[in-house]
């Protein structure tokens, strides 16, 4: 899935080299890199940065997992997660299970600049959004249409649905609850393949810290299903006084573990940036030792680092990096652990 994209593989750079100002974020999602840096270049703020750098990847649809057109639910519609930080002020803008508006940052942004709210919801937020003057458009393109159609067919399997019976005629919904059986193997759903959310951190020369994210979540998830993205400390953090951190992977387990709060506050304690990343996962793997899931971090000096969880089909995390050390952004990849 990455070998598609045109980066400049850089594997000599050590991680951690730091330099500033700095942008990072999560996947080989290179234009979103570019876009980010592009701003901070011309003298824009970190946040203007990573909402530009977050809208990239809604416009080009990042992997089929960011933005319209992907990841539809189990009535065939697209929603839309995203979060934006201000590291400076502690302020946060979100929108979970946003629908008919494409640029899901740019209305986090408006909740966190023209509401005294944090997170808005569903229709509501979408009424909102319309308010504020962002157009209604339809997220279902041909390849939604495509993806929700071969689930049908195949009796809506996988799905993210346990202990219930589906109808028998259907194999899909109304499910009815049953009695409760053993967890079944979240692996096989929430594996590499359905959830690239970008997650972005950008830290100025001075050392603002902004972070940010924007999904269309899983595919054939149960309607109303809010990821980790849009949870603030959980698909991103930032403090301008210990650095940002924003994460990727199954969001239904990694939401319990506030894996960027986490990591921000490592780094507050002097952890490196590389270490934080680590421990942030290392949390989570105590209790799903297989969960899909990775962090980036970084710091107000502008050192970086990143960590994954080892997981069937995921032994390696690739992240973009733009920093003076190149004039173009470049692919950063860890080992898994
Ligand atoms: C990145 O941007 C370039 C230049 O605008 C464009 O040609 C390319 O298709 C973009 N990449 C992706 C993955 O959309
Ligand atoms: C989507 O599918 C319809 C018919 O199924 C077709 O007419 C249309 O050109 C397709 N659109 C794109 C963008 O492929
Ligand atoms: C950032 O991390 C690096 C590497 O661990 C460390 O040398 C530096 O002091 C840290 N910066 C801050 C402000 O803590």
């Amino acid at each position: 899935m990455f070998t598609s994209l045109l980066c400049t593989f850089t594997l000599l750079f050590p991680l951690g080299h730091a330099s500033l100002p700095l942008v990072i974020n999560t996947w080989a999602f290179k234009n979103a890199t570019a876009a980010a840096w592009s701003v901070l270049q011309s003298g824009g703020s970190v946040l203007d940065a990573v909402q530009e750098g977050c809208a990239r990847c809604e416009v080009e649809q990042c992997d089929g997992t960011v933005g319209y057109g992907g990841s539809p639910d189990e009535s065939g519609e697209t929603t839309l997660d995203a979060l934006i930080m201000n590291g400076d002020t502690m302020e946060v803008g979100a929108v979970a299970d946003l629908r008919r508006i494409k640029n899901a940052i740019g209305v986090a942004r408006a909740v966190m600049e023209r509401t005294d709210h944090t997170l808005l919801v569903g229709e509501s937020a979408s009424l909102f959004a319309e308010n504020m003057g962002f157009p209604a458009e339809d997220l279902t393109t041909n390849k939604s249409v495509n993806i929700f159609s071969q689930w049908l067919g195949s009796n809506c399997q996988p799905n993210y649905r346990k202990n219930v019976f589906p109808d028998p005629s259907q194999h899909c919904g109304p499910y009815k609850p049953r009695a409760m059986l053993e967890e079944r193997e979240r692996a096989r759903h929430a594996n590499v393949h359905s959830h690239d959310t970008i997650g972005m951190v950008a830290v100025d020369g001075d050392g603002h810290v902004a972070a940010g994210t924007s999904t269309n979540g899983m595919n054939h998830k149960v309607p109303g299903r809010v990821g980790d993205s849009p949870i603030v400390g959980a698909g991103a953090y930032a403090d301008s006084s210990a650095g940002g951190a924003s994460a990727t992977g199954d969001g239904d387990i990694m939401m319990r573990f506030l894996p960027s709060y986490l990591a921000v506050e490592l780094m507050r304690t002097g952890a490196d940036p590389s270490a934080a990343c680590k421990m942030a996962i290392t949390r989570i793997k105590r209790h799903y030792s297989e969960f899909f899931g990775a962090i980036i971090c970084a710091n107000t000096t502008g050192h970086y680092g990143a960590a994954c969880n080892k997981s069937p089909g995921f032994s390696q995390f690739h992240f973009m990096v733009s920093n003076s050390e190149s004039d173009a952004p470049l692919l950063k990849s860890v080992d898994c652990f």
